[in-house]
């Protein structure tokens, strides 16, 4: 199983934090964000890992991370010019995936979990990770009948036909890579992960996980607030535990 992990984009929304530098090197707390999807990468089993950045403050993601060896880990890097769509990075990635199955993390996308269980057991098709929450819109949308199985996933609907939000951590089969060249661009101009999660739910080979722990999109200025102040509480009643 390999490991990307995208952290491009130029997080206009958190302006003028990300005018001098990027989003995934914030500090969440005690550490810049992109620790977070680091260890929950490791904590899985997964150490190849191709980190995906946007050409502005590459050398500082370099410098910060270097080749993985300070984490147990190996990291190589690829840049993303423009910000195509989450589902880009299967593209960009496509040599570094070469035959292998691949789990993407978002560079912002901070949990408190072991996924290692499910990621082990992954066998073929797609497996996403949902989560209850207060404003689905926000996000992916996936629907569940009464036995809980998946029957839609949208992309940010106006009117969410649940509020179970698909978070930013996806598990996929190498059949990934070619669904991902032959996605058209959305209504926004992107090629969208949801599509891709479409695709194998139409298939019937589309895993949903609920979970209930934390996590956040840490994209905007109160959820970056949030998630260090939960970051500050777990450390600190560590140092108490001792
Ligand atoms: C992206 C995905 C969305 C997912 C979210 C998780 O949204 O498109 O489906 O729920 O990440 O963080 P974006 O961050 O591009 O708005």
């Amino acid at each position: 199983m390999k490991g990307i992990i995208l952290a491009g984009g130029r997080a206009t929304r958190l302006r003028p934090l990300t005018t001098i530098t990027s989003k995934q090197l914030l500090p969440v707390y005690n550490k810049p964000m992109i620790y977070y999807p680091i260890e929950t990468l490791i904590k899985a089993g997964i150490t190849e890992i191709l980190i995906i950045i946007a050409p502005d403050y590459s050398g500082h993601f370099l410098n910060l991370l270097g080749d993985g060896r300070d984490f147990g880990a190996k990291f190589s890097y690829a840049v993303q010019k423009e910000p195509k769509g989450l589902a880009d990075a299967f593209i960009i990635g496509a040599d570094f995936i070469d035959n292998d199955n691949v789990t993407m993390i978002l560079g912002d996308n901070i949990f408190d979990q072991d996924f290692s269980q499910e990621i082990n057991n992954f066998k073929s098709g797609a497996m996403i990770f949902a989560r209850k929450v207060e404003d689905p819109k926000r996000f992916g949308v996936v629907e569940f009948d009464k036995n809980m199985k998946a029957v839609s996933i949208e992309e940010k609907p106006e009117s969410p036909r649940s509020n179970y939000a698909v978070v930013g951590l996806y598990t996929y089969d190498n059949r990934v890579v070619e669904i991902a060249k032959n996605l058209k661009p959305s209504d926004r101009g992107e090629i969208e992960i949801t599509d891709i999660n479409r695709i194998y739910l139409e298939k019937g080979e589309l895993q949903v996980n609920i979970f209930d722990t934390l996590w956040e999109d840490a994209g905007t200025f109160d959820s970056l607030l949030h998630v260090s102040n939960v970051m500050a509480q777990k450390e600190k009643a560590k140092q108490v535990q001792g």
